[in-house]
């Protein structure tokens, strides 16, 4: 699947956000390097606390489904909004070099690798040495 396509899938899944807070939507696609493609939606929740992102939605479903390579995840917000910290570390426990592609509703897009946006990172090697 080419970014456009996988940037679509996002912009799709994002119908499906829970955002009725913040009203801030946002919709994510993960490819995996066996072609599959999960999407994930920030669900909310009145304990705010609990609630969760987009892209770890898409992670979790991923990895619940037996999948841990990732290609690559596509963010689609109104605005083009950057993935949080705690969405960083969770992609980073997988793989540094899947490309994070961030696009707004115009499907406008920049793209980055989880290393780039998060270096000197924790991660499972650091429980080794
Ligand atoms: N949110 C995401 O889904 N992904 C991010 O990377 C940043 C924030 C959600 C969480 C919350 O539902 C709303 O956006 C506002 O923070």
């Amino acid at each position: 699947m080419n970014d456009k396509d996988l940037i679509a899938a996002a912009q799709t899944a994002r119908s499906a956000a829970y955002a009725p807070y913040s009203k801030y939507t946002v919709g994510a696609a993960l490819l995996t390097r066996s072609g599959r493609v999960f999407s994930g939606v920030n669900v909310e929740n009145a304990s705010y606390g609990l609630s969760i992102c987009a892209e770890r939605v898409a992670v979790f479903k991923a990895i619940s489904e037996g999948e841990r390579d990732f290609e690559a995840i596509a963010i689609v917000t109104q605005n083009g909004g950057m993935p949080c910290g705690a969405c960083r570390q969770v992609l980073s426990e997988f793989s540094l070099d899947t490309r994070v592609l961030v696009a707004d509703v115009t499907g406008a897009y920049q793209q980055w690798r989880v290393r780039d946006l998060l270096p000197a990172s924790f991660g499972p090697a650091s429980l080794t040495r």
